[in-house]
């Protein structure tokens, strides 16, 4: 695991913008696992910035994004559909084709979810993982008490999420308590893995994710077993772990062939 922290969340995002252009210029068609919520927002912006300047291509590029909430149809502003297109897919040139979100409206759940995976395994695996963390250390939407290994399936949000998430609902409780989200085991298999943190409310989770033990309590603790897990963070995010400095000293003495963030 590689713990990188910078000033800022405008800094982190230019960062990883260029990352994924690298990649993007290695491999045309690349598969990117997309993440909601305001975390990715910057990054979004940073990529369509770098589309508009003709500087990336994702005309072969395929995304499938981590979740959804179970019962809003796609024009819902809360859905992750509308998120996505409102964001980053209908500004840059890819082919919806190619843009991949768990179906909301699936009547047969558990056929759509081994459907989500077999799509995901056809597109040869996700290259690039994007992941954004819950307060309670969930990614995607697998709660704490997520099984490490669970794939694509329906789960019900903790409070704590629903009230985290109900600022951007305009009614607060029509938060759904239903989502389909990949799971941990179907993240695992990325081949790389980007998580990002910014602000004060993520600290917590981060230390818990990054420094504390590896449990379901914490769902994101998984990423530890992960061989190219790439942990992004702001100063805020970052301010309660223990080993920060070495985390820097890594970072400034970086081998110089190695490719990264
Ligand atoms: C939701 C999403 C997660 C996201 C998390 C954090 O619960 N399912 O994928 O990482 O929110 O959201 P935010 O970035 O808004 O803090």
């Amino acid at each position: 695991m590689e713990v990188i922290i910078f000033k800022d969340q405008q800094t982190a995002s230019k960062k990883i913008s260029a990352f994924i252009k690298a990649k993007l210029q290695k491999k045309k068609g690349l598969v990117l696992g997309m993440a909601t919520g305001k975390t990715p927002l910057n990054l979004y912006e940073e990529l369509i910035k770098k589309y508009e300047k003709g500087m990336m291509d994702f005309k072969d590029v395929s995304t499938f994004n981590l979740d959804e909430y179970y019962g809003l149809n796609s024009e819902d502003k809360n859905s992750y559909c509308y998120y996505m297109r409102e964001n980053l897919l209908k500004k840059i040139n890819i082919d919806q084709e190619n843009c991949h979100i768990p179906n909301a409206n699936s009547q047969d759940v558990p056929a759509h979810c081994l459907q989500y995976e077999q799509k995901i395994r056809e597109k040869g695996g996700i290259d690039i993982q994007i992941l954004g963390i819950g307060s309670e250390g969930h990614i995607g939407f697998n709660e704490p008490a997520s099984s490490l290994v669970s794939r694509t399936r329906m789960k019900t949000l903790t409070q704590q999420t629903i009230k985290d998430n109900s600022i951007y609902f305009d009614d607060k409780k029509s938060v759904p308590i239903h989502v389909i989200t990949m799971g941990l085991g179907t993240i695992m298999e990325a081949k790389e893995i980007l998580l990002m943190a910014f602000g004060d409310s993520k600290s917590e989770a981060i230390l818990n994710t990054v420094e504390g033990p590896l449990t379901s309590m914490v769902p994101a603790s998984i990423l530890q077993m992960h061989p190219k897990a790439t942990i992004v963070l702001d100063e805020k995010a970052a301010k309660q772990l223990k080993r920060r400095e070495y985390y820097q000293w890594v970072y400034n003495n970086r081998p110089s062939w190695q490719i990264g963030i």
